[in-house]
């Protein structure tokens, strides 16, 4: 996701810094997005000097002191909320007083994430979708001590990104997520219920209900270790029972089936 948001900014014009936890972590990332930006331009999506200043305003890094001068820092950190509370500190140590920091984050609350920070009225939400940069929206969210100020901005950025930014408040899920979730999850049931082969699930959803990817294939792009996460906190604030993981899916999390990710999912890669 890092990568991705990152290619939108560079690709919106903005001069990025990408931090990672370590430097191979960050030449794999630049190398993802110049793979991508590479493919633009062979299929006439992008022009040549285009790409080279996009490319020529990322930089990378492993020192968060080197986003001292950063007017707008999105996190996208494993999905746990200590670890988010944790950079969120850390962060408003480095940056100037008037600095927004967004969080990309799923279904953790934004308004607990901001509670960490001395001013949480500069922190946002900005929920991006996988994959980042094929995605047109983004959830520009609205925590309980949201500032306009803020708020705007987040908008602002999203839009000069080239998504299409949509307002929300600080509910379980947001908008997408509150929806899609339990429905991935009903479409995980249903191939154990009826007795389908995720071939067959994905043909029929793409098919008979026009999705451009299957429910599994979906999964797999996605993540098992996010979905099932995102899964279950939502079920722990909601409590409906659709909201749950299915078993199903949980054992192939503790079986490391994640997807695309470990090359192995509901399909292999
Ligand atoms: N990053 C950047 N560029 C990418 C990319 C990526 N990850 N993946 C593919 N591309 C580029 C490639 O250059 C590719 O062209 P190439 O094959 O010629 O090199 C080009 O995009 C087109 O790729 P595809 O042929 O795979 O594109 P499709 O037309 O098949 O569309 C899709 C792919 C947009 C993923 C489409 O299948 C889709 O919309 N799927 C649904 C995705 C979805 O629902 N996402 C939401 C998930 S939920 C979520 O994210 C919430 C979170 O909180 C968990």
């Amino acid at each position: 996701m890092g990568a991705g948001i990152a290619q939108l900014a560079i690709e919106g014009g903005f001069e990025t810094v990408g931090r990672e936890v370590d430097a191979a972590r960050g030449d794999a990332a630049r190398e993802r997005i110049g793979h991508f930006l590479t493919r633009k331009v062979e299929k006439g999506q992008l022009e040549q000097t285009k790409c080279d200043d996009a490319m020529s305003r990322l930089s990378t890094t492993t020192e968060l002191g080197d986003l001292a001068d950063c007017d707008l820092v999105i996190e996208a950190a494993f999905e746990d909320l200590g670890v988010k509370q944790e950079l969120f500190r850390a962060l408003e140590s480095v940056l100037r007083d008037d600095a927004v920091i967004a969080t990309n984050t799923s279904a953790l609350s934004v308004t607990q994430i901001a509670a960490v920070l001395d001013k949480p009225e500069r922190a946002v939400g900005m929920h991006f979708f996988n994959p980042a940069p094929l995605m047109p929206l983004v959830e520009i969210v609205r925590a309980e001590r949201t500032s306009d100020a803020a708020f705007e901005t987040a908008f602002d950025v999203g839009t000069r990104m080239g998504k299409t930014p949509i307002r929300c408040s600080d509910t379980p899920g947001f908008v997408v997520n509150r929806v899609l979730i339990p429905l991935l999850n009903d479409c995980v049931r249903v191939l154990d219920e009826a007795g389908v082969t995720p071939e067959d699930l994905d043909a029929g959803m793409k098919h008979g209900a026009g999705w451009p990817m299957g429910p599994c294939a979906l999964l797999d792009l996605v993540g098992l270790d996010v979905h099932v996460h995102a899964s279950e906190a939502l079920y722990e604030k909601l409590r409906e029972p659709r909201m749950a993981p299915p078993p199903r899916m949980v054992r192939m999390l503790q079986a490391g089936k994640l997807g695309r990710k470990s090359g192995e999912g509901f399909y292999t890669y």
